[in-house]
C-alpha cells in the first residue's frame, strides 16, 4: 500500500476507535494499539507535512498559546430559555403551545448544566468553535474545543469533502467527579475554588493555553442543528439521531411524550434521578418535536415560544453548624471544615461542609452555633451557603483561625494576597501524614493496604515521617497496629516493596510537586529518562516542554532546591526506588509483536536504556534493520541503518516521537 492510502486508512481507523472510545464509551482498541497507529500517522506526516489536515487525529492538542479571544459573529443569535419552575408553568406552556399546535409532541433532554459551545464545519472538517458571548457575538475558542475528544474533527460522511456548512450547538460541561478533583486540588494550593461545574467548564474553556484545557478533560453532546431543513431533517429528535450519525455524543437521556399529564410526571421522577448521572443537570429541557410546529409558534424577543426549560428546585437543606475544625493538607494549607448536625441533602447523610477559608466565613457571617443553609456545589461537595442570623439565640461565637497550628503548634502565617493559612511547619504531623497519603495514593505509587487511617497511625506513633520510611517498615511494626493482623502485616510489606518499580512517572507525581499532575508526571518521565536529569533542568528547559508551563517549570525547580525534599529523594534512592524510566517493570504491550532497532545518538538515553525500555513495553530489538523491522528510532548522526530504513520503507520515529509514545502509556 502506498503511503498516501496508508494514511487515509490510519485516519479512518484512528477517527472510528477515538469516537468508540470518548463518543460510545464502548472501547474497542487496546491503548497501546491506538498510540502505536498514531505515532505511525504522525511519522507519515512527518515526511509529508504537505497531508497534514487540521482534522487529521494527530492535531487535537498543541494548538498555540493565544493572547486573547477573538470575536465571532453567530450565524443564528443564541437565544435563551424561559424558565417553568413548577407544574402549573408546565401546563401554562402546554396550553400556549395546543392553541397553535395543537396535536404537538414533545422531546424532553436533560439540562446539563455546562456552557453553550457553537461548532461549525465545513467540508466536513471543525473549523471553528464559540461561546455564547452575549447572543450574538462570541469568543472564538476553537484551540480549546479541539480538545475535548468526544467533539468530531471531522464528520462521518460519505462525500464529505462536498459538503455543505454544518452548524451545530450543545453544552459543554465538565463532569462531577472532574470538578471535584479539580477544586480538591486548588484547596489544597490555596487557590479561588471554581463555584459549580458550569463556571469550571467555563473557565477552562476561556484558557488561553490550550493544554491547560486538555488537563480539564471537558465533555460535549450535541442538541441542535442550524438550517436543517437543507439536511432533510424535519424534528428535534431526527436532529438528535442525524449528530449521532455524525458522530456527536447526544445525550441517551431523551424521551418523547404526546402530552404534558406524562412530561409532568417524568420530570418529577428526573428530580430524584438528577444525582444518578456522572455530570451536572439542573433542570430538563421540553422541546416541541415537530419543526413544522416550531415555526408556527415562533420566537418572542428572547426566547422561543416552543420549548421552555424546567428548572429543578435548589437543593437545600438548614442544619445547625455545631463547630469548625481545621484540617491541615500537604502543602500547609489550613482548610475550616464545618461540624453539622446530620441533614438529608441531595441523595445523601451530610455532617460536614467546606468553609475554605477565612474571607469566606467572614464574608458569609458564618458563627459557630448558626443555623446554615447548606448546598453541594457539583452536586457533589457539600458546602454552607449562608447562615440564618435572625435564629441567634446569642450564644453564636465568631470564628477566629488558630494564630498556630492546631496539629503541631508551629507558626501559622497568611501571605499578601492569598486566601489561605499556611502552617509553615515542613514536620507538622499533618502534612506528613497527608504527603504520604498523596505517596501511596492510586495514581502514584499506589500501594493497596494503606489507606488514611494506617497511615494515621505510622505518623502518629512516630513510625514514619516520610514517604521515605515506608520502605524500611518491618512486619512486627506493622502488626503493632490497630486493626491489623499477621496476614495484613505481610500483604502491606510487600505491596510496599512492590511499589519501588512503579516507574519515575508516577514517582514524580507521588512526590507531590507543586502542580505536576500525572500527565505531567507522565511528560518529564518519557522527556528526561531519570531523576538525575530532571533535577539538572532549567526552568528555560522544563519550559519548553510540551504541556510544562512557566508555573509548573518554577515549582520543579523548586522543589529539587528544597533540601528536605533532597533528603526524601535519598531516603528513596538507598530504598531502591527506581528513578529511571530505563529498568522498570514491563508497563504493557505498547511494542507488542514489534521488532525496533535503534540507531544513531540519542539524548535522553544511551542506546541500550532505550532498547531496554522498547523490551519493557513487549516488544524485541535487534541491531539491523530489514523488512521485518517494524521501526527505526533514529537519533544524531544515524548512517546506514536510517538509509535501509527509508530504501524499505520502515517507519522511522526521531527520539521525540518515541518520547512521546512513552508518554502516553
Ligand atoms: S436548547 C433555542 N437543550 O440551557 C434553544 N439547551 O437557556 C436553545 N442547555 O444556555 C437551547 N441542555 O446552554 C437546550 N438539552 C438542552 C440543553 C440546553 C442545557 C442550556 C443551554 C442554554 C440554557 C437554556
Amino acid at each position: 500500500m502506498d503511503e498516501k492510502s496508508r494514511l487515509t486508512e490510519l485516519k479512518e481507523i484512528l477517527e472510528r476507535a477515538a469516537h468508540e472510545y470518548y463518543v460510545l464509551d464502548a472501547p474497542t482498541m487496546p491503548d497501546a494499539e491506538f498510540d502505536r497507529l498514531l505515532l505511525e500517522l504522525r511519522a507519515i506526516e512527518e515526511r509529508h507535512p504537505e497531508w497534514v489536515t487540521p482534522d487529521s487525529p494527530t492535531q487535537r492538542v498543541g494548538g498555540a498559546v493565544s493572547e486573547q479571544f477573538g470575536k465571532v459573529r453567530h450565524k443564528e443569535a443564541l437565544l435563551s430559555l424561559d424558565n417553568a419552575f413548577n407544574e402549573t408553568d408546565l401546563r401554562e406552556f402546554d396550553r400556549r403551545v395546543r392553541s397553535a399546535a395543537p396535536q404537538a409532541r414533545y422531546v424532553v433532554e436533560l439540562k446539563i448544566d455546562g456552557l453553550t459551545v457553537a461548532l461549525s464545519y465545513e467540508n466536513a472538517s471543525l473549523v471553528r468553535g464559540a461561546t455564547r458571548g452575549d447572543g450574538e457575538t462570541g469568543e472564538e475558542i476553537t484551540a480549546n474545543v479541539r480538545v475535548i475528544r468526544s467533539i468530531p474533527l471531522r464528520l462521518r460522511e460519505s462525500g464529505a469533502e462536498n459538503m455543505l456548512p454544518v452548524d451545530v450547538r450543545g453544552e459543554g460541561f465538565m463532569p462531577k467527579r472532574t470538578f471535584a478533583a479539580l477544586n480538591k486540588e486548588r484547596e489544597a494550593e490555596g487557590q479561588a475554588l471554581f463555584a459549580n461545574p458550569r463556571n469550571a467548564a467555563a473557565g477552562s474553556l476561556r484558557q488561553l493555553d490550550p493544554a491547560v484545557t486538555a488537563e480539564r478533560k471537558l465533555d460535549f453532546f450535541a442538541y441542535q442543528l442550524l438550517e436543517a431543513d437543507r439536511w432533510g431533517v424535519a424534528s428535534q429528535t431526527e436532529v438528535l439521531a442525524r449528530l449521532k450519525d455524525w458522530g456527536f455524543k447526544v445525550n441517551p437521556e431523551f424521551r418523547v411524550f404526546d402530552d404534558m399529564e406524562a412530561v409532568i410526571a417524568y420530570c418529577l421522577g428526573m428530580e430524584e434521578k438528577r444525582h444518578e448521572f456522572a455530570y451536572d443537570i439542573d433542570g430538563l429541557v421540553i422541546k416541541v418535536d415537530s419543526f413544522a410546529e416550531q415555526r408556527e409558534l415562533g420566537f418572542t424577543s428572547k426566547s422561543p415560544r416552543w420549548a421552555i426549560a424546567y428548572k429543578f428546585p435548589a437543593e437545600q437543606a438548614e442544619t445547625v453548624l455545631t463547630d469548625v475544625e481545621i484540617n491541615v493538607g500537604r502543602t500547609g494549607v489550613l482548610t475550616p471544615t464545618a461540624v453539622l448536625r446530620d441533614v438529608f441533602l441531595a441523595g445523601s447523610t451530610v455532617g460536614r461542609a467546606t468553609l475554605h477559608n477565612l474571607d469566606n466565613i467572614r464574608a458569609k457571617d458564618i458563627r459557630i452555633g448558626d443555623h446554615v443553609m447548606i448546598h453541594k456545589a457539583g452536586d457533589i461537595i457539600p458546602e454552607v451557603l449562608r447562615s440564618l442570623p435572625e435564629k441567634r439565640d446569642g450564644t453564636e461565637k465568631v470564628f477566629e483561625m488558630p494564630e498556630t497550628c492546631p496539629t503541631c503548634g508551629g507558626a501559622v502565617t497568611r501571605k499578601e494576597n492569598e486566601a489561605a493559612h499556611r502552617c509553615e511547619n515542613a514536620d507538622c504531623p499533618s502534612r506528613q501524614r497527608e504527603a504520604v497519603i498523596h505517596f501511596v495514593s492510586r495514581e502514584a505509587m499506589n500501594i493497596d493496604g494503606l489507606g488514611p487511617a494506617v497511615v494515621w497511625q505510622l505518623v502518629g506513633e512516630g513510625l514514619v515521617r516520610d514517604a521515605g520510611d515506608l520502605y524500611t517498615l518491618r512486619e512486627e511494626q506493622l502488626s503493632g497496629l490497630e486493626r491489623m493482623g499477621k496476614k495484613s502485616a505481610q500483604n502491606l510489606i510487600r505491596a510496599i516493596a512492590e511499589s519501588k518499580t512503579r516507574g519515575l512517572g508516577p514517582l514524580l507525581f507521588a512526590l507531590g510537586i507543586r502542580n505536576v499532575g500525572v500527565k505531567a508526571g507522565k511528560t518529564l518521565a518519557a522527556h528526561f529518562g531519570s531523576l538525575d536529569r530532571l533535577r539538572l533542568a532549567t526552568e528555560e528547559e522544563l519550559q519548553n516542554l510540551p504541556d510544562i508551563g512557566g508555573i509548573m517549570a518554577r515549582s520543579i525547580t523548586d522543589f529539587f532546591r528544597d533540601e528536605r525534599q533532597t533528603e526524601l529523594i535519598a531516603k528513596l534512592e538507598r530504598a531502591g526506588v527506581l528513578m529511571s524510566e530505563e529498568n522498570s517493570a514491563p508497563r504493557g504491550t505498547l511494542f507488542a509483536g514489534q521488532t525496533a532497532v535503534v540507531t544513531g545518538t540519542l539524548t535522553r538515553w544511551k542506546r541500550p536504556e532505550a532498547e531496554a525500555l522498547i523490551e519493557a513495553n513487549g516488544g524485541k530489538t535487534s541491531s539491523s534493520v530489514s523488512k521485518n523491522t517494524s521501526f527505526v528510532v533514529c537519533g544524531e548522526g544515524a548512517g546506514s541503518k536510517l538509509d535501509k530504513a527509508k530504501s524499505l520503507g520502515v517507519p522511522v520515529y526521531s527520539e521525540e516521537e518515541f518520547a512521546a509514545m512513552l508518554a502516553d502509556i
